[in-house]
């Protein structure tokens, strides 16, 4: 194809360039200083990410090897975890808490509206033995397109007098929208280097506060390679638990470098902004009834990825025409959306040209297939924007 394609699936996604340089190098010493100036950096940088004060661990691994760094320090196989359902992932992390041997209670959702603090709390109330150990909450649930409300879950935890653990999967939303760990009472939070942090997959991120980490050093035994123990000290090999994965951080340190230089509200500014933008554009695609928000309800709707059902069963024909004919991929729809939606991720290193192109092919994939959708879309993203850049607090980044 000539030119550029374009990625926008919620993950993983477009890497900046800065990024992709930094790790264009050779591997250093394990006892370069130059190596470990770069793991205690982005240790630090980390806690400023999350918010936090507490402990920060980095895996190489991927997002589901997070799920399995987080239930392993807090759980034993027989342990009890809550997790209220959104989506694809909030069920694909029950799944793997199945997996680990862990009893997992599910407060059940219909994949369209965000976790309802109520019931969380009605569901830690009937509680009274206080058997379950933690609440697995995920922010942004990839696959609904949906943001949960994490203060007002730890809200819920507290108004029951429940002692569960926080756990909070930021993997598509760390960066990208307001998350404070310390602030919201977050026990411990999931993040990887995939999505709003701008870097290749391989890195699982967690933060966890001293609570975990106590909860952790008391359990009876450990799965060695998430242990955080040996993980807590200054030694940067002990950090990985053997060779880092040099050239991840070596990226890492770039991107973070990127999220400095740009500032954290100048970051979340710009991906309202353009998520405004997407979701201007499907209200008028919808007004000729072929598409539909999967969250109807508007403030529910994640600032990193937009879902869209589309009637007819043609959503993975419009999504294999724009990445065969034009090059611009968007992601399908997972589990129970499978072949009903397509998604538009918009995260981490995106600016407005970048969307507005991926928003046009779209427009141009369904002209070339002939689905109805309501004209002007793409013109309703561009005002959007302009509006937005023009406002006071619009702070283009
Ligand atoms: C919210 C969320 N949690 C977990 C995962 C799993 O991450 P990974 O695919 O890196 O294992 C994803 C991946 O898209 C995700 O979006």
């Amino acid at each position: 194809m000539i030119g550029h394609e374009f990625l926008h699936s919620p993950g993983p996604t477009h890497i900046p360039d800065r990024v992709l340089r930094a790790m264009h190098a050779q591997p250093l010493d394990f006892v370069d200083a130059r190596l470990k100036e770069i793991a205690r950096t982005c240790f630090a940088d980390l806690r400023d990410v999350f918010r936090t004060s507490g402990h920060v661990f980095v895996y190489a691994a991927n997002g589901h090897g997070g799920w399995e760094a987080a239930l392993s320090n807090l759980c034993v196989p027989g342990d009890v975890v809550l997790v209220p359902e959104v989506g694809h992932f909030s069920n694909s992390w029950a799944d793997h808490a199945r997996a680990l041997g862990l009893t997992v209670e599910v407060i059940e959702g219909d994949w369209r509206h965000a976790i309802d603090p109520h019931e969380v709390e009605r569901h830690l109330r009937d509680d009274k033995a206080g058997r379950i150990k933690a609440v697995l909450a995920v922010q942004v649930d990839t696959g609904t397109a949906i943001a949960n409300d994490i203060p007002a879950i730890r809200a819920a935890i507290d108004a029951a007098g429940h002692p569960a653990f926080l756990v909070a999967d930021t993997i598509a939303s760390l960066a990208a929208m307001p998350f404070e760990m310390d602030a919201w009472g977050v026990d411990v939070a999931i993040a990887a280097s995939q999505k709003a942090l701008m870097c290749p997959p391989g890195l699982a991120i967690l933060a966890a506060n001293d609570r975990a980490v106590e909860m952790s050093a008391r359990l009876p035994r450990h799965q060695r390679y998430w242990d955080w123990g040996p993980r807590l000290g200054e030694e940067s090999y002990m950090k990985f638990n053997g060779t880092m994965p040099e050239q991840l951080m070596f990226g890492l340190r770039a991107a973070l470098d990127l999220i400095r230089e740009q500032g954290l509200p100048a970051i979340q500014a710009r991906h309202r902004r353009i998520a405004g933008a997407v979701h201007r554009t499907v209200e008028v695609w919808g007004e000729a009834g072929a598409f539909s928000f999967n969250a109807p309800i508007r403030e529910q709707r994640a600032v990193t990825v937009t879902a869209i059902r589309v009637a007819g069963g043609i959503a993975d024909r419009i999504r294999t025409h724009t990445r065969e004919t034009l090059g611009v991929s968007v992601a399908g729809g997972l589990g129970a959306l499978g072949g009903q939606a397509f998604r538009i991720g918009h995260l981490g290193d995106i600016n407005e040209p970048m969307i507005l192109g991926c928003l046009s092919a779209l427009e141009l994939a369904f002209i070339e297939l002939g689905v109805p959708h309501g004209t002007g879309g793409v013109r309703a993203a561009i005002e959007h924007l302009a509006a937005e850049r023009a406002s006071p607090d619009g702070l283009p980044a």
